[in-house]
């Protein structure tokens, strides 16, 4: 499962920011550096698992979910390994111990981030209500920087980057995952071809802008519907393609694309600190490439 798909950008993430940061530049990156780029992978198909679980979303990749092909005790087992694979790849990565502590609390700090923000939603989810755009952007910060984050960390760490670099790392993936997410809420509704939606549908940020746009107004089928959807978002599969009508008609579409630029901005401008001119080129340049490839 591990093999089967992704677009991999968390391991280049991470050998970008080694690769710019590292004692000797000219070296060529150790064999032994696998082990952090698998490691961070590992981590993130293992959110992928359980995200699929807590969302009981029959697809990714166009094929079925884990968990819809081979039932839930065997999907939370493999998100489980992959987990502690991912921990026994650092552990035996061959870095100075001091550089392996830091990779470990790394990877633990953001770990425990994303259980905050699956958390958050979970619990909205629970009892699921209109959720305004920055709450929702908050969970946003907390479910998806993260793996952008412990992979920039991990391949700093590895390289023995100074604590300096710290904060731009931290406001850089912030900024990063939150676009991210958008651009994953809007392919959600408008990717070509029009995807299945999830069964469950979650704290959409497109929702959330749609909401603040109706609200207040006077009672029409829009908002109806919107009200509909935030109270019961199972409904959203089955009134599909009513929604992507609402969300048209009211420009929705414009105002994420905005918002997504708007953070795809800040996380350029967040690489302004950095001191090393390597680091902030091929960042810049992997930033727009995610977001290039993800507009075609
Ligand atoms: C999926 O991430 C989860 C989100 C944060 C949107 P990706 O779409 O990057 O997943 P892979 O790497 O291709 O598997
Ligand atoms: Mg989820």
């Amino acid at each position: 499962w591990l093999a089967k798909s992704g677009k991999r950008w968390r391991p280049f993430l991470a050998l970008c920011a080694y690769e710019a940061l590292r004692d000797d530049p000219e070296a060529p990156a150790p064999a032994d550096f696998r082990k952090i780029a698998v490691a961070v992978e590992c981590f993130h198909k293992a959110s992928l698992i359980h995200d699929d679980i807590e969302d009981n979303d029959p697809l990714r990749y166009g094929e079925q979910t884990l968990h819809a092909a081979y039932g839930i005790p065997i999907a939370l087992n493999v998100g489980d390994f992959l987990l502690g694979e991912g921990y026994r790849l650092i552990a035996e990565s061959n870095a100075p111990d001091a550089r392996k502590t830091a990779m470990l609390r790394a990877a633990a700090g953001g770990h425990r981030s994303l259980c905050t923000g699956q958390g958050d939603e979970l619990a909205w989810a629970r009892s699921p209500k209109p959720l305004p755009a920055q709450p929702g952007l908050d969970i946003f910060r907390l479910k998806t920087a993260p793996a952008f984050e412990v992979a920039l960390r991990l391949g700093a760490l590895y390289g023995g980057a100074a604590d300096s670099v710290w904060q731009v790392l931290h406001e850089c993936s912030d900024a990063l995952g939150i676009a991210y997410q958008v651009r994953d809420d809007m392919d959600d509704l408008f990717g070509d071809p029009p995807p299945t939606l999830p069964v469950c549908f979650g704290p959409s940020i497109l929702l959330a802008l749609a909401h603040e746009r109706v609200e207040g107004r006077a009672d029409g089928d829009a908002r109806r519907l919107l009200d509909a959807l935030w109270r019961s978002p199972a409904l959203a599969r089955q009134k599909a393609e009513e929604l992507r009508a609402v969300l048209t008609a009211l420009a929705i579409e414009t105002a994420a694309r905005q918002m997504l630029e708007s953070y795809r901005e800040k996380a350029i401008r967040s690489l302004q600190p950095l001191e090393n001119a390597s680091l902030k080129g091929l960042l810049r340049r992997v930033i727009a490439k995610i977001f290039n490839e993800l507009e075609t």
